[in-house]
Parts: structure tokens; sequence; C-alpha cells
């Protein structure tokens, strides 16, 4: 399997969180509370899974080895992407900062956690998709096999090492609850949980 396919696969897995945000931001805006445990849960999926373990062998391994190989750092699609990822985090500081307001009622919290939450939703969809579409497909063509084996290697230390045993299993949990309770489908999770390219030597659970 090639390196960008296991990106490719938790992107399936950060878009079902992506829709489950989009209605915890919209019924938040209906009812004029936000549910603080799938806010909660949703932010910290974000922050982990999507920018800490995703958004960090993207920035670490895959980025770096394009560069290497001419994609230039700046300016370019690369560019584009890192400097989208640093939005992103902008917008979950603010969805986080207001969680707690936002969860007794605060209109102004409410509108801002929500017009964070729909931002980040909008933005994060069409980020995927130019790496779905563009980048990866680039990467792909440049990477000889040897720099793929070297991708995986690093993505496996990504996971065992800088996110600690087991991280990536429990975020897949989390994705799977707040699936469940805002009726998002789920295809996505099942493959990853059976280890489908998500990268990680976890042990399948059912
Ligand atoms: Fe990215
Ligand atoms: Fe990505």
């Amino acid at each position: 399997m090639e390196p960008t396919a296991i990106l490719s696969n938790e992107h399936r897995v950060i878009e079902v969180v992506l829709d489950c945000l989009e209605q915890i931001a919209g019924q938040a805006v209906k009812t004029g509370k936000l549910d603080r445990d799938s806010a909660e849960q949703a932010v910290d999926f974000f922050r982990t899974f999507a920018d800490g373990c995703h958004h960090g062998k993207e920035e670490k391994h895959l980025f770096p080895a394009m560069v290497a190989k001419g994609v230039p750092e700046r300016g370019g699609p690369v560019g584009v992407m890192l400097a989208e990822h640093e939005q992103g985090r902008g917008y979950i500081r603010t969805m986080s900062d207001q969680i707690a307001s936002a969860a007794e009622g605060d209109a102004e919290a409410i509108d801002m956690f929500a017009g964070a939450a729909n931002a980040y939703v909008a933005m994060l969809r069409a980020h995927i998709m130019k790496e779905d579409q563009v980048l990866f497909p680039l990467a792909d063509r440049m990477m000889t096999d040897e720099d793929e084996r070297s991708l995986m290697a690093a993505y496996d230390h990504v996971e065992h090492h800088h996110m600690g045993e087991g991280t990536h299993e429990r975020y897949l949990e989390i994705a799977g609850r707040l699936a469940e309770k805002y009726g998002v489908k789920t295809d996505a999770l099942k493959s990853a949980h059976a280890g489908g390219g998500c990268g990680c030597h976890h042990a399948k659970k059912d």
C-alpha cells in the first residue's frame, strides 16, 4: 500500500467526525444550548487525531519528502496545505474556548462556536479534497519504493512513539460513538478498525 492511501483512509474517518461536528453546531444554534460532551469529544478528536496524528504525518514526513524531491515549501501546494493546517488550529482553539459558556446557553458563545465549527468543517472538507485529488497523486508519482518504505516506517513511529499505543484506536472509538449519536454513516470506521490501511498495527477490535 502507498503511504498516501493510509492518509486518505484517515481522511474518511475525519470526514465522519466533520459530519458530526456540523450537526453539533447546528443543534446548538437551534436549541440555544451546546451539547458539552459531544463538543468536547469532537474537539479532542480534531486536536489529537486529525491535527496531532494525521497532520503530524503530513507535516513531519510526507511534505518534507515532497520538498526533498523539489516541491517548493512555500507558495506551492505544500505551502497551501501547511497554511490550512494552521488556520484549522485557530478554529479548534476558538471552539475549545467557547465550549463551557456555549454549554451554559450563552448566545454569543454559541455563535462563536458554531461560526468556528462551520468554517472548520468547510475548510477541512475542501483541504481533504485537494490532498486526495491533487497533492497525494503528485506524491505517488514522485516516490520510489524505497521512499514509500521509509514513509511507512515513519508513520508507524508517529503512531507508536509520538501518539502512544492505543491512541489511534481510542479515537476511532470516539468517532464511532459520535457517529452513532448523530446518525452518521460509519463505513470508513469499519475498514479502519479492520486494519484497512490506517497504518497502525494495533489489535483488531469488533
Ligand atoms: Fe493536510
Ligand atoms: Fe490530510
